[in-house]
Formats: C-alpha cells, structure tokens, sequence
C-alpha cells in the first residue's frame, strides 16, 4: 500500500518535472541558461530571472523594471535631503554658466531644478521617456518660473539629444533602468562636446546594507564595462555620498593618464 502511494508521488513528480522543462524550452532557450541572444544584438534575454528585472541582460547584469510615475512622490521625499545629501552633488558638479546639460532619465526634475540656477546662461535638458513625468516636468517649470530647463520626451534607444551639444551628461538613479542602455549611451557620446562629461550616480552594488533593491544598484566594476563598451574612460569615482557612487567619465583619448580613485574601498 504504502510502496504503491510513493511509486504514484514519483510518478507525478516526473511529469510535472517533465511539463516545467518542455514549458521552459517551448519558450526559447537551452539549459542550463536558458538564454535567447539574437544574432549581432548585445543583449541576451532571460525566460528564468529577478522578478525585479526585464529579463533583458547587458553585460551580464539585468535591466532593472522602470520606475513608473507613481512613484513621483518618492522622488520628491523630503528625507531625501537628508538620506542622499544631493547638495554636494550639485556643488562639485563645477559648472559654467553657459555650459548645456542634459539630465537624462530626470523623473521630476528633482536634479534638473536644482542645477538650473548654475547655468543662468545655458541651460538643462531634463530628459525622461514617461509622458507623465514631462507634464509633472511642465508643471514645476510654471510653478517655479524657471526659464532654463527644457523637458524632452525621449524613447526607449534615443535621448534625443543634438550632436555635440552638451558638456555634461548626469544621470542619477536611472541608468540602471534604460531598456536600451547600448543606444542611449552611444547617443550620448555623440552628443558630447570634446571635453564633455558623463556623470553616473547609482547606489553601491558592492554595499549589501545599502536598503534599496539589488537590480536598482550597480557595482563600479559593471558601470566601468558599461561605459568602455561605447568608448568612455573613467576618470574618477567619487565617494562623498552617504549611498551612491558619483562615477566620471570621458570620451576616450581625452583622459588616458589621469585615472585616479579617490574611494579607499568599493563600498
Ligand atoms: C528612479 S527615476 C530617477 C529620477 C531622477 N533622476 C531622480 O533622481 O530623482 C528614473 C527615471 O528614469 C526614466 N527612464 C527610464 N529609462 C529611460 C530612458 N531610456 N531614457 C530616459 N529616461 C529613462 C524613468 O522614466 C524614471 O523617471
């Protein structure tokens, strides 16, 4: 009796066992990875993955889910002042009046707004691809009277950014989450002036107690591929902020010998 019960539990086992793998390589992929890469494409999808991510890998790390505009309020915390100190991010920015920025993946504008005043001259391109997030933009322009910060609705593989045109590149939180993160920043290369910047703030993938979620924090070794992979050098990281990485980089060529690492650790 009781042999017959366990024979018909294996028996099910198998099956079901049998169901999951004909299910897992119905949709694409071989074991054990389980990995779809198109012919000449620098991605590689994923049908087992982080429930936090697209199922898309660049580099082997997985694009993280876009925030969606309901998180807007989160953006605009008042403890945000206080957990991210951003105002020692917009003081070492060390920027001239005149200069162009472009603040891609911008939400709500919360860097976009407060960089403005430091280039009464130029001006700040405050870059996102949620319609939302551009009237939200729109609206805080008005309310603020704010005469420099343009909203630009972007797609998913173009910041729509004209060729040479800005001397930074600051994208603080966001980049973890572009679908495309290739093209964008291809893109964004071309878009830089000869001695334009790129700045990436996202939070220390090295830093476990760092409370955010794992996909929404990248290691500087995974930014540094990232970035050599569409011809930016690192020049500096630095480690000021209480949780984020502030990340440097250049065109290639124009930074050969100055690497350096202010940060004593990863973390
Ligand atoms: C977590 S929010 C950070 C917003 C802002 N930088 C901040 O720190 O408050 C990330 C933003 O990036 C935007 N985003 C995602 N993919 C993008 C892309 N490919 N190009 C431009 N923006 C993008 C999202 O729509 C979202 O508003």
């Amino acid at each position: 009796m009781k042999g017959n019960m366990q024979t018909r539990w294996l028996r099910r086992i198998i099956l079901i066992g049998a169901v999951c793998l004909a299910f897992l390589l119905s949709i694409g992929g071989t074991l054990p990875a389980l990995a779809l890469v198109e012919e000449g494409s620098v991605y590689q999808e994923r049908a087992i993955h982080h429930p936090d991510g697209i199922g898309k890998f660049y580099l082997g790390r997985e694009i993280s889910q876009v925030m969606g505009h309901m998180g807007a309020g989160w953006l605009e915390r008042p403890t945000r002042e206080f957990e991210e100190q951003p105002q020692l991010l917009i003081e070492d920015l060390h920027l001239k009046p005149a200069d162009v920025v472009a603040d891609i993946g911008a939400g709500t504008g919360y860097f976009s707004f407060r960089i403005a005043p430091l280039v009464p001259q130029g001006k700040v391109l405050a870059i996102d691809i949620q319609p939302e997030m551009i009237e939200i933009l729109n609206e805080i322009k008005k309310e603020k009277h704010v005469s420099n910060v343009e909203p630009v609705l972007a797609s998913e593989t173009d910041p729509r950014l004209e060729p040479s045109s800005i001397d930074l590149a600051i994208m603080v939180d966001a980049y973890h989450e572009f679908e495309y993160p290739y093209e964008v920043m291809q893109k964004v290369v071309q878009a830089l002036k000869p001695n334009g910047r790129v700045i990436l703030v996202e939070y220390r993938g090295e830093n476990p107690f760092i409370p955010i979620k794992g996909l929404h924090k990248m290691t500087q070794k995974q930014i540094k591929k990232e970035m050599a992979h569409v011809g930016l050098s690192w020049v500096e990281t630095k480690g000021y902020l209480p949780q984020q990485h502030v990340m440097v980089f250049g065109k290639s060529g124009n930074h050969p010998q100055e690497e350096r690492n202010l940060l004593p650790f990863n973390f």
